[in-house]
């Protein structure tokens, strides 16, 4: 087995032979994040994606976003350390149920998060991620029936502040959706100065008491830009290690989940953190193996890809 140093030594070696980039999302181990070529949310992973000159995309994120820069790339050879890295929201929408409530809706546009499928994007009008919704919602004509899939915590909480009455999905991700708002109300309590940030797929009560909310990046850049000094966090707990690398001198606190034990492909596995465990699925040590043996390849039918990158291509122009 390699120690890190070699299996950094290694990756780096193998990157520069084959012409590859890694790109990393925030939630992703801190040593992934480390290594990357770029590290960003949803959104600047996929503008990287379209603008790189790489022969390989190694993803280091979830499928959904292996697969997105695959139908902007699709000459590119896009892979992802583990492929059993899914997402739980993108699971909740299915394209079969999205094909069929569009066939009994035909008046209804489709704005769905990133967050999803190919075969759902295929069905999608345009696409949005947390970083953009709200810039593509205020777009679009007042009078549009629009159905929002799958998450419903975003979908609601755009309602609230356009003032949108868009149809939701029933589709929510499971980290975001267990945060205790008891241990935050008593956080709130022990740290009265420390703001609140929170990533939109958290649920309305979390939301209510956030002084901040948005994607990722956008909670990045709070930080960044902010004088206060110590926050509590209500995302996965990967966006620390940007956090905290940036503001070393400033404090950070996760707030807890309500649970102990959480269903993880219908069985009941142990839950201490709020971390995804789809992203974790990602280490270094797959990294390697992934750019050595040019696995696990993202594969997009063609006729998917064609039709699922104009919602992409829209929500790129209009974002
Ligand atoms: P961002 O678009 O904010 O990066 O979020 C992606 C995600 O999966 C959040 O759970
Ligand atoms: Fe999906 Fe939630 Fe994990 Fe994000 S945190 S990748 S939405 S399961």
């Amino acid at each position: 087995m390699l120690t890190k140093e070699q299996l950094i030594e290694q990756i780096n070696i193998l990157r520069k032979q084959k012409n590859a980039v890694i790109m990393a999302h925030y939630y992703q181990r801190a040593e992934l994040q480390d290594i990357a070529d770029f590290v960003g949310d949803s959104l600047a992973l996929a503008r990287q994606a379209a603008k790189t000159d790489a022969d390989i995309i190694v993803l280091c994120g979830v499928h959904f976003m292996g697969e997105t820069a695959k139908i902007i790339c699709p000459n590119k050879k896009v892979l992802i350390p583990d492929p059993n890295a899914g997402c739980s929201l993108a699971d909740s929408c299915q394209a079969k149920d999205l094909a069929l409530f569009k066939e009994q809706h035909p008046d209804y546009m489709v704005v769905s998060y990133v967050n999803t499928s190919a075969a759902v994007k295929a069905l999608t009008d345009v696409v949005v991620t947390s970083s953009n919704a709200l810039k593509i919602i205020n777009q679009l004509p007042p009078e549009q029936k629009i159905l929002f899939a799958p998450d419903k915590n975003l979908g609601n909480y755009i309602n609230s502040v356009t003032g949108r009455n868009m149809y939701l999905w029933d589709g929510a991700c499971h980290v975001h959706s267990r945060f205790s708002i008891e241990a935050l109300l008593q956080l709130k309590k022990e740290y009265p100065n420390a703001k609140v940030l929170a990533h939109p797929e958290c649920k309305k009560i979390i939301l209510d008491i956030a002084d901040v909310v948005g994607s990722t990046e956008a909670l990045l850049n709070y930080v960044k830009n902010s004088d206060e000094n110590m926050f509590i966090v209500a995302t996965e707990s990967g966006i620390l290690h940007k956090m905290q690398s940036f503001c070393p001198q400033k404090t950070f606190i996760t707030v807890p989940p309500e649970a102990t034990e959480i269903e993880v492909n219908g069985k009941l596995t142990p839950c201490s953190c709020n971390e995804c465990e789809y992203m974790r699925l990602n280490t270094l040590e797959k990294l390697y193996e992934c750019l050595r043996d040019e696995k696990y390849e993202i594969k997009v039918e063609h006729y998917l890809a064609r039709q699922a990158i104009k919602p992409i291509e829209r929500m790129l122009q209009m974002s």
